[in-house]
């Protein structure tokens, strides 16, 4: 078995982003310029803003973190994200989700200008990305693709399952896994709450993505020997043995997976530091595009 070291490769990208950051930087031009919207104080939430602000400090973009209370109102969160929309100075940012139960949180992604939307979820970026368009590809998804890309990992004809069907993971990467492109060209089947007989589909799999927020949910008899397993979970479990009380295991059970899969990701150190590596990427594509307009 070898792990997928995500935490390695987000570094490894991360000084290939702030080596053409500075390229331009060096010419006179402005940095690149990621903003988030966090509302309330999910602490998970707090974290993943935290760690992307933190990034973009890493590699040389400047960062702006828009605080709001949980009680904001829609149209004040409106407004937030317009005058985001109207900033020249900002090439890209997110609404960390989810919101607060009394948000509209579709309303909020629509009114995100599509070019600023660089975690893809405008349905106008979802859209291209699902016909193959030149377009942000969500963060997630993008960085699975490239943990698979770069470590010489064929897709190609594969069958591929995906766990869980949410628009931010399970919906894209099935799209994408099936996409005419490379990597592309899996057979994907996407299963979820409903789906009936799940081992039949799982231990048919030549690559399972699994994000479904089920700790330790995958086991070893439910996969093939040799199977690639991308765990996209990140869950908090009682440990009293350790000082914090808690630890973070994925969705996959890493230990008892070990032996039987080819590939495995870690949680944490695997999806979760390309997923921030995949916004930056992102917002390096508008801000080339801004500067050279
Ligand atoms: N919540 C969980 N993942 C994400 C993400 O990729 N982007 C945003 N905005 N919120 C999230």
């Amino acid at each position: 078995m070898k792990i997928i070291d995500g935490r390695e490769l987000a570094k490894t990208i991360k000084s290939e982003i702030a080596d053409e950051v500075k390229k331009y930087t060096s010419t006179g031009k402005r940095r690149p310029h990621l903003a988030a919207i966090l509302v309330g104080e999910d602490p998970a939430s707090r974290v993943y803003v935290r760690n992307k602000t933190r990034s973009c400090d890493k590699v040389g973009f400047d960062s702006t973190l828009i605080r709001k209370g949980a009680d904001i109102q829609q149209d004040e969160l409106l407004e937030a994200v317009e005058q985001l929309n109207n900033d020249s100075n900002i090439d890209g940012f997110i609404v960390q989700l989810p919101l607060p139960a009394h948000l509209n949180e579709k309303e909020i992604t629509l009114a995100i200008d599509a070019e600023k939307d660089v975690d893809g979820f405008h349905p106008e970026n979802f859209g291209k990305m699902a016909q193959g368009m030149d377009t942000f590809l969500p963060a997630t998804p993008f960085g699975i693709l490239t943990m698979l890309d770069r470590y010489n990992i064929n897709v190609s004809g594969k069958n591929c399952v995906v766990l869980g069907r949410s628009n931010i993971v399970g919906t894209p990467i099935s799209i994408l896994l099936s996409r005419k492109a490379n990597p592309g060209n899996a057979t994907v089947t996407l299963c979820h709450s409903r789906t009936q007989n799940l081992v039949n589909y799982t231990k048919a799999a030549d690559i399972i993505v699994i994000a479904l927020g089920k700790a330790n949910f995958l086991k070893k008899e439910m996969i093939k020997e040799g199977a690639v397993v991308i765990d996209v979970g990140i869950n908090r479990i009682d440990a009293p043995e350790l000082e914090k009380g808690y630890k973070l295991v994925g969705d996959a059970d890493f230990d008892d997976l070990a032996e039987k899969c080819s590939y495995i990701t870690p949680v944490p150190g695997g999806v979760g530091p390309m997923t921030v590596t995949s916004l930056l990427m992102n917002t390096l594509q508008a801000y080339k595009k801004n500067i050279s307009e």
